[in-house]
């Protein structure tokens, strides 16, 4: 990957980028100008989709700039990249291997174990939904608990969540994910052994804090049915490791794979969709696939200019490279799209958190940004004042759907599209206050706002998979790889340690002072 490329900063459209992005730090530069210089702005800066729509008319940039940055795309290969990734090329060089969830909703990939994963999580599926599957008193399933964290979690609990509206009702989804014990006290606190299938979501299935939930979820369920043999109807396991899940006492014939070839932030696409198929169905659940498979084409077929997810990632190149944007706020004008904001924080700063270059080197660079937000219009009663008048360069991306699919609450949406579009224009043309200095709003604050049509599955799927996209375009330009995660091994590491230390009587450990002194005030404390 990396002969194709070089270091963006060498090249000649970085420093171009470097010198046209002063004029927009001017004092005098007004980015609302840049609407009156151009009565096409909108239609030029806009990029439709299907049902999605991009529109960043009211970023820091003028036609030439988007120039400069699609020659950047080019020169750093991202075209040949793109296709090394659908080809199934070992782009994740440190882990030797390909990144091909593209291929897991692919309706023509070429690996059999694709569909016949899909249809096996069907027949699953519609047994379970049609109450044919029972626990073990003979009772039908009417809750179902996933296990997982990180990837293994956050995409089928925000997708969960996000389409609620296509649920049936019938089954109840409860995620999670936490080690700290009220997480699972709580949700299993209302529930009833005999109608709760715990699915176990781990692609390694080592992780610590879903292996102590599994097991204290199969004593809590042992406890009442008094049985091993409840086990086969109460658990399924999705992982990659059948081995450990079979020592676990998972029945093979409940496994579903996740493969290598899938990383944890982008295996919602497998069978770690699981608890988003029951809750809405597996038609659903391919219209979620179909709806990511379209942004695919999209993102492989369509022109560097056209293309949604590379002019995405241009644009925060450009503030992170320029502006010195430590952050980006992701703000979904729909409550159903709260956890989008945390699913894509592990998305993009799980991928883009890196500080060499594919090939080991120091990036010359600074790397992934900060990602956060919430639903709006919540956000605008809380962050809002610090995007407004705040010290911090944080550009926004605006979520919005033009339709509520909820019968009679046209006018609420109404009031949602009207407080996000006021949102971003307040942000763009600020507030001249003379002689009121604590009135005055700077404005120049750019954003790009994507409306979609509706919030449907087929929607949903092309938004997860924009970003998805996004993000690997960011990861080519800056020369890292957006597929490996080696940062967060040295923790789990260390954790190990840690907790022998917190548990023995020894006072002497091997580590730091600080470290030393918290267990010891830890066992201080329990000795009260
Ligand atoms: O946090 C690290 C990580 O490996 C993530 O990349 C992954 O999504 C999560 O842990 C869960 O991993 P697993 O599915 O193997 O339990």
């Amino acid at each position: 990957m990396s002969s194709l490329m070089s270091s963006p900063t060498q090249t000649t459209a970085w420093k171009q980028l470097q010198k046209l992005s002063e004029e927009f730090k001017r004092e005098d530069f007004c980015l609302s100008d840049l609407f009156h210089a151009a009565d096409d702005r909108f239609e030029l800066f806009t990029l439709a989709h299907e049902n999605l729509l991009l529109d960043y008319s009211k970023n820091l940039l003028t036609e030439k700039g988007i120039g400069k940055l699609i020659k950047l795309a080019e020169d750093c290969g991202v075209p040949a990249v793109i296709e090394a990734m659908f080809n199934g090329e070992r782009i994740n060089h440190s882990e030797d291997r390909p990144a091909l969830h593209v291929g897991l909703r692919d309706p023509e990939c070429q690996n059999p174990a694709v569909s016949d994963t899909l249809g096996r999580m069907e027949t699953f599926v519609d047994a379970i939904r049609r109450g044919e599957w029972t626990g073990y008193t003979g009772k039908r399933i009417v809750d179902v608990v996933n296990l997982g964290i990180g990837g293994s979690d956050l995409g089928p609990a925000m997708v969960t969540e996000a389409l609620g509206d296509f649920a049936n009702g019938e089954l109840e989804l409860h995620f999670v994910s936490n080690v700290d014990p009220v997480h699972l006290e709580s949700t299993l606190a209302v529930l009833d052994p005999a109608t709760t299938l715990f699915i176990i979501a781990s692609k390694s299935f080592t992780t610590l804090e879903t292996y102590q939930n599994a097991n204290t979820a199969r004593e809590w369920l042992l406890q009442r049915a008094q049985n091993n043999a409840a086990i086969g109807r109460h658990f399924i396991a999705i992982t990659d490791n059948r081995a450990a899940a079979e020592e676990f006492g998972i029945d093979p014939a409940n496994l579903y794979p996740v493969w290598d070839w899938v990383g944890g932030r982008y295996s919602l696409w497998s069978a770690i969709g699981m608890p988003v198929a029951l809750a809405i169905g597996m038609a659903n659940f391919r219209a979620l696939l179909s709806g990511a498979h379209a942004m695919d084409r999209h993102f492989r077929e369509a022109d560097l200019q056209q293309n949604m997810p590379v002019i995405m990632a241009l644009l925060s190149i450009y503030y992170r490279g320029f502006f010195d944007a430590h952050s980006t706020a992701i703000v979904p004008y729909s409550q159903r799209l709260n956890l989008l904001p945390p699913y894509l924080q592990q998305l993009s700063m799980e991928s883009l958190g890196k500080r060499v270059d594919v090939m080991g080197k120091p990036v010359a660079t600074h790397t992934g940004e900060v990602i956060w937000g919430t639903a709006g219009t919540n956000g605008q009663h809380s962050y809002f004042q610090l995007l407004h008048q705040g010290t911090n360069f944080i550009p926004v991306d605006f979520i919005a759907f033009a339709r509520t699919t909820a019968v009679g609450k046209e006018l609420a949406q109404r009031h949602l599209l009207a407080n996000c579009f006021s949102q971003s224009l307040a942000l763009m043309q600020g507030r001249d206050e003379p002689g009121a200095p604590h009135k005055h709003v700077p404005g120049n604050k750019p954003s790009n706002t994507l409306l979609i049509s509706e919030l449907n599955p087929y929607n949903l799927g092309s938004l997860i998979a924009l970003y998805e996209h996004k993000v690997f375009v960011q990861s080519v330009i800056w020369d890292i790889n957006a597929f490996d995660q080696w940062g967060v091994e040295l923790g789990k590491l260390l954790s190990r340690d840690v907790f022998a230390s917190l548990a023995n009587d020894n006072s002497d450990h091997a580590f730091d002072d600080s470290t030393c002194g918290l267990i010891e005030f830890v066992k201080q404390w329990n000795q009260q």
